[in-house]
C-alpha cells in the first residue's frame, strides 16, 4: 500500500502500487485482490488511477471477514495478488445530461464513471447518499468534476434529509435527463430503476453478485438480464437497469449469508 486512510466509519481508501493495472484500466472496471495467501478473492472497483505514477485507488467498506482483513492493512503492507483490470468498461458517450446516483460505498464505484461522463462532454449531476454526514464519501472530488453534487443523508446531518431517490425525482422534475447511472445497495438500485422506468429514461446499474474467479469460468456471478443469463464479471458489471431481474440478484446474494456469518464468527 502506498497510502491507507479512513474515509468514513468502516471505509478505508488505499493507493496500491499496480503499474500494469494502472496503465490499462478504464472506468467501470474492477480488480480481484487477496489480502494474503489462502485468503478469499475479493472484487473491488478501481476508483481512480495514475498510469504515470503506477498506482490504482481502491475504497473498501468492511462488511465481513475479508473486507475487515483488507481494512486492517496499512502503508507498506501488500496484497498477495491483484488481478485486473476485469469486467467491461462503462459505455460512455456524449448523450447530454447525465445523473449519477451513488449510495454508501457505491459512490466509490460511481466516481470514475461520473468523471468519464464529464470527460465525454456530458453535463453531470451527482446525487450521493450516506447514513450520516460521516458516511458520505468523495463529495469534494465529485464537486471538482461535476456540474452539481446533491448530498442526501438518512438522518439529515448533511445535505438533504432522505433518500437519493427523492433527490433524483426532484432533479427529473427540473429538466430533461438523458441517462441515469445508479450504483449502490440492491434496494437502492431497484428503487432508482422504479423512478426512471415510468419516465422511460435509460438507466445503467452496476451489479455486485458474489464473484469467484472474475473471468467468466465459474458461473458464480450469474444474473438474469432481459430474460437471459449473464455473467456480471465479463458481460458487466454494468447493465441496462430496466432489464435486470433484481429478485434473482437479491436471492442469490442472500444465499451465502449463513456461510458468511460463520466466516465472521471464525474471524472473531
Ligand atoms: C464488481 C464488484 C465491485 C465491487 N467493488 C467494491 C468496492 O469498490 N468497494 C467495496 O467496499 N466493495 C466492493 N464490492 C463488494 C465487495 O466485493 C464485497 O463487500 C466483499 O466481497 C464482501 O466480502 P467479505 O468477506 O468481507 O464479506 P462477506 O462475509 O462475504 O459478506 C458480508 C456481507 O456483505 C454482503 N456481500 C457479500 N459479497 C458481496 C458482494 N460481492 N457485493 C455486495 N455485498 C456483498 C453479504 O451479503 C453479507 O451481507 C464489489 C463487488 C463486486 C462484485
Ligand atoms: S465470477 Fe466466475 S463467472 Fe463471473
Amino acid at each position: 500500500m502506498l497510502t491507507a486512510a479512513w474515509a468514513a466509519p468502516g471505509v478505508k481508501r488505499f493507493r496500491v502500487a499496480a503499474p500494469r493495472v494502472a496503465e490499462h484500466w478504464r472506468a467501470g472496471q474492477f480488480v480481484i485482490v487477496r489480502a494474503g495467501e489462502g485468503a478469499e478473492r475479493i472484487p473491488l472497483t478501481i476508483a481512480e488511477g495514475d498510469a504515470t505514477e503506477g498506482w490504482i485507488g481502491l475504497i473498501v467498506q468492511s462488511v465481513g471477514a475479508s473486507t475487515t482483513e483488507i481494512n486492517s492493512l496499512e502503508v507498506g503492507d501488500t496484497f498477495s495478488d491483484v488481478v485486473g483490470p476485469l469486467g467491461t468498461p462503462s459505455e460512455v458517450e456524449a448523450v447530454g445530461s447525465v445523473v449519477v446516483v451513488g449510495g454508501g460505498v457505491g459512490v466509490a464505484i460511481a466516481y470514475p464513471t461520473a468523471v468519464a461522463h464529464v470527460a465525454a462532454g456530458n453535463d453531470v449531476t451527482a446525487i450521493i447518499g450516506g447514513r450520516t454526514a460521516d458516511h458520505v464519501i468523495l463529495e469534494q472530488e465529485l464537486a471538482a468534476a461535476c456540474s452539481r453534487v446533491v448530498v442526501c443523508t438518512d438522518d439529515g446531518s448533511a445535505g438533504r434529509p432522505g433518500f437519493v431517490t427523492d433527490a433524483l425525482s426532484d432533479r427529473l422534475e427540473e429538466g430533461e435527463v438523458d441517462l441515469v447511472v445508479a450504483i449502490g445497495p440492491i434496494a437502492m438500485m431497484r428503487a432508482v430503476t422504479g423512478v426512471t422506468r415510468s419516465r422511460q429514461i435509460p438507466t445503467i446499474v452496476s451489479l455486485n453478485p458474489i464473484m469467484v474467479d472474475g473471468t467468466g469460468m465459474c458461473g458464480g456471478c450469474r444474473v438474469l438480464v432481459g430474460g437471459e443469463t449473464k455473467f456480471a464479471c465479463v458481460d458487466g458489471p454494468e447493465f441496462d437497469a430496466h432489464a435486470v431481474d433484481f429478485d434473482v440478484l437479491d436471492a442469490r446474494n442472500r444465499s451465502y449469508r449463513d456461510f458468511e456469518r460463520r466466516a465472521c464468527a471464525v474471524a472473531e
